[in-house]
């Protein structure tokens, strides 16, 4: 085994100010797991605010444009998140896929602009639950890789059934392995990719999902709010012996 663990938060619309507390509880705990990345994405609005109290929590963004600069009211491009203090950035989420009707080859092209501005994206991907009831869930999320994936950089997979996020189910143990498997046999750097799990990860269910050889870490939404689910969550990372981070 040689990637590291990633435990990541995705703050969503939620956050202000005062929320930063969470990083008196989580800092000191991504210090003492070193073993462990410990990523926060908060709302753009907060990362600067962040970046001086996250101590080794890295920050990272929900969203960027395509364009590096330019006319676009309201947007917010990977260079200015990078000068804000983010290192990576969450793309093609299930949220913004149906919000703002975000197709595979746009997340695609904002990777590559992330990619470029040097952040290091996590490119979501996942089924609904028509899909999965279909029999098509595999095909579904092979598509969704093959298009939303660039031909070149460092990148993260976060393989989220649509159906679990926010709904208190998760998928099951053995099909998470199989997806994850699906997942990484079709990257060209699928050894050294690291694929995460999310949908409903809590501090009851994440040592279970963290063990599976394939599962690399998690993406949390709603357990990551509260500073003690989500140290709760870090502890149940195991320590991978071999890394080469
Ligand atoms: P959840 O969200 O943990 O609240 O299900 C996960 C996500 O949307 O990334």
């Amino acid at each position: 085994m040689s990637r590291r663990m990633l435990i990541a938060g995705n703050w969503k619309m939620n956050g202000l100010r005062a929320s930063l507390d969470f990083f008196d509880e989580v800092a000191p705990l991504a210090t003492a797991r070193r073993d462990v990345d410990i990523l926060i994405c908060p709302p753009a609005t907060l990362i600067t605010a962040a970046s001086e109290r996250s101590g080794s929590v890295a920050l990272g963004a929900q969203d960027c444009h395509v364009q590096s600069a330019g006319a676009h009211t309201g947007d917010i491009s990977a260079n200015m998140l990078k000068d804000a203090g983010a290192r990576y950035v969450i793309l093609g989420h299930s949220e913004r896929r149906a919000d703002h009707h975000e197709t595979s080859p746009q997340v695609r092209e904002k990777a590559v602009t992330a990619v470029s501005a040097g952040l290091t994206p996590i490119i979501c991907v996942g089924e609904t639950r028509a899909d999965r009831e279909a029999g098509r869930a595999q095909a579904i999320v092979v598509e969704q890789v093959a298009q939303s994936v660039p031909g070149e950089g460092r990148i993260i997979i976060a393989y989220e059934p649509v159906w679990a996020i926010g709904t208190g189910l998760t998928a099951s143990t053995a099909d998470i392995a199989d997806m994850h498997d699906c997942i990484r046999s079709q990257l060209a750097a699928g050894e050294t990719t690291q694929i995460l799990y999310g949908g409903s990860v809590k501090p009851s269910n994440a040592a279970e999902i963290f063990a599976l050889e394939d599962v690399d870490g998690g993406l949390i939404g709603g357990a990551s709010l509260k500073a003690a689910d989500f140290s709760a969550i870090i502890e149940a990372a195991p320590v991978r012996t071999e890394e080469t981070g």
